[in-house]
């Protein structure tokens, strides 16, 4: 199933998980070569952000093949990741990734009020169908005092830098993903940006959810954005 033009909102949840289901087999691949390895260094920085360590439970929210989930246990916290495609959790699976994994929805976690102590989610708010939907369900699952990470890209402001990203963003992670992977998919990728709020107003959605001290943090010029939050005590 085609991606490209994007999706319509009734139709986008079944569209992307087929879309994921389809690129499993090379996508960790496709992101190492496609961001030049910086992906994992930005997952560390997430987790370092809000101190993620021993005794901590973790749901990772759209654990896709497990990157951040492994990273987090390697820092000996207990690990719960969600996705909705089973192809991208089977790839998990097959590379030993050790946290638990279960296909459910974002939207409606499997887990009892108040279980996590952190919830972190890598590339994946453009994915989603309602940000105020999963904002709240985290704010459910998060115990007051929690932590969140978010790592999602984002386009540089900067009219010089944003205009030699949007040549590698926009026409070479196409052509590159088209050949190695799919070519639907990978012209998806910078065209889902359009589903971003702008930092103000994905701060403000992740407030009226329930959460404060939220900070936004760009990363590589503004190519990649951090957002933490910590769930309010009441
Ligand atoms: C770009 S991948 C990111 C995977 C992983 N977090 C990472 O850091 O590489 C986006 C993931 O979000 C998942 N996803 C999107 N919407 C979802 C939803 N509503 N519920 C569960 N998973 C979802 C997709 O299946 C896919 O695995």
């Amino acid at each position: 199933m085609a991606l490209d033009p994007l999706p319509p909102l009734e139709e986008k949840g079944a569209r992307v998980r087929a879309m994921f289901d389809r690129i499993a087999p090379r996508y960790d691949r496709l992101n190492r070569l496609l961001s030049a390895g910086l992906d994992q260094r930005w997952r560390r920085e997430a987790l370092d952000r809000i101190g993620v360590g021993q005794g901590d439970r973790v749901v990772d929210l759209a654990c896709g093949t497990g990157d951040l989930a492994e990273l987090s246990m390697e820092r000996g916290a207990h690990v719960v990741g969600v996705d909705f495609a089973l192809e991208m959790l089977g790839a998990a699976r097959r590379r030993g990734i050790r946290a638990a994994l279960f296909q459910a929805d974002a939207e409606a976690l499997p887990l009892p009020d108040e279980w996590a102590t952190v919830a972190t989610c890598g590339f994946a708010l453009r994915n989603f169908v309602s940000l105020p939907a999963i904002f709240g369900e985290l704010a459910r699952v998060l115990e007051p005092g929690g932590r969140v990470a978010f790592i999602e890209v984002d386009r540089p402001r900067p009219a010089l830098i944003r205009a030699a990203h949007t040549l590698y963003f926009d026409r070479i992670v196409p052509l590159v993903g088209g050949l190695l992977s799919d070519r639907s998919a990978y012209a998806y990728l910078p065209k889902s940006t359009v589903y971003l709020p702008p930092k103000a107003e994905l701060l403000a959605l992740l407030e009226d959810a329930g959460f404060e001290q939220v900070e936004h943090r760009p990363l590589l010029l503004g190519a990649a954005q951090i957002v933490t939050g910590i769930r309010r005590k009441s």
